[in-house]
C-alpha cells in the first residue's frame, strides 16, 4: 500500500504538516509506503499558479516538466491520498484548490478514479471551518472520482477527518484522531 500526505500549506513544518506525519509516521509502522510532499512548492512551480483554462481540454501546457506533474504522477500511483490544509477563512487553502482546480486532465484520464481520499486540517480556532475545509476537501476528490474516508477505526469512531486545533502538536485529541485514520487506512483491502 501506498500513502501519500499532501501539504496544502506553505509551512513544510507547521501544523498541517505535524498531523500528516502522525498519520503517514503510522502508516509506516504498519508496513505501508509513505511520502509526504509540498502542494505549495508544487503549485508554485507552474507556468501560472492558478488554473486560467488556457485550452479545454486541459493540455498540462502550464505545468509540464514541473515539481506539479511530478506530484500529480504521485497520485497516479498513491493506493490512499490525505490531503492535508490548514483552514483559510472557513475552507482549504488557496494552493490546496489551485492544485484541485489544476487536475483536469487527470479527471479526463480518470487518473484519480478509485483511490481512497481522506482530509485533515489544523485552525487557528476551535471551531474555525475545520470539519467545513474537510467537506471541501472531500468535494474536491470525489469530483476526480476518489472514494472518501474519514478516521474512525477499531480504536474509537471517528467523524470527517482529523479536525485539530493548533498548536496541532498539543492537541491531543487531533493526535488520537490521526492514529484512528492511520488505522483504517491500514484496514483497507488494498
Ligand atoms: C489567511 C489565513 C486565514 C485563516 N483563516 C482561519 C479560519 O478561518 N479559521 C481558523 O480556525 N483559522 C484560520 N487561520 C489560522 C490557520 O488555519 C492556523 O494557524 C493553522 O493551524 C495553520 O496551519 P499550518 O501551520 O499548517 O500552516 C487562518 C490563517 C491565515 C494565514
Amino acid at each position: 500500500m501506498y500513502v501519500l500526505g499532501l501539504n496544502g500549506s506553505h509551512k513544510d513544518n507547521g501544523n498541517t504538516a505535524f498531523l500528516l506525519n502522525e498519520i503517514l509516521k503510522e502508516c509506516e509502522k504498519g508496513g505501508a509506503r509513505v511520502k509526504l510532499e509540498s502542494v505549495h512548492n508544487a503549485v508554485m512551480s507552474a507556468k501560472t499558479p492558478f488554473c486560467v483554462s488556457c485550452s479545454s481540454p486541459c493540455s498540462r501546457a502550464c505545468y509540464k516538466g514541473t515539481a506539479l506533474e511530478f506530484l500529480f504522477d504521485e497520485v497516479s500511483k498513491a493506493d490512499v491520498v490525505i490531503f492535508g490544509s490548514p483552514v483559510y477563512f472557513g475552507s482549504m487553502s488557496a494552493q490546496l484548490k489551485a492544485f484541485f482546480d489544476k487536475t483536469r486532465n487527470a479527471r479526463a484520464n480518470k487518473a484519480w478514479l478509485g483511490k481512497y481520499a481522506a482530509a485533515v486540517t489544523s485552525g487557528g480556532s476551535k471551531y474555525g471551518g475545520q470539519e467545513r475545509t474537510a467537506e471541501h476537501i472531500h468535494a474536491c476528490a470525489m469530483v476526480s472520482g476518489m472514494t472518501v474516508i474519514g478516521n474512525g477505526s477499531e480504536l474509537g469512531m471517528g467523524h470527517f477527518g482529523v479536525a485539530a486545533h493548533s498548536p496541532a502538536n498539543e492537541d491531543e485529541y487531533a493526535i488520537a484522531q490521526c492514529r484512528s485514520m492511520a488505522k483504517n487506512i491500514l484496514s483497507l483491502k488494498i
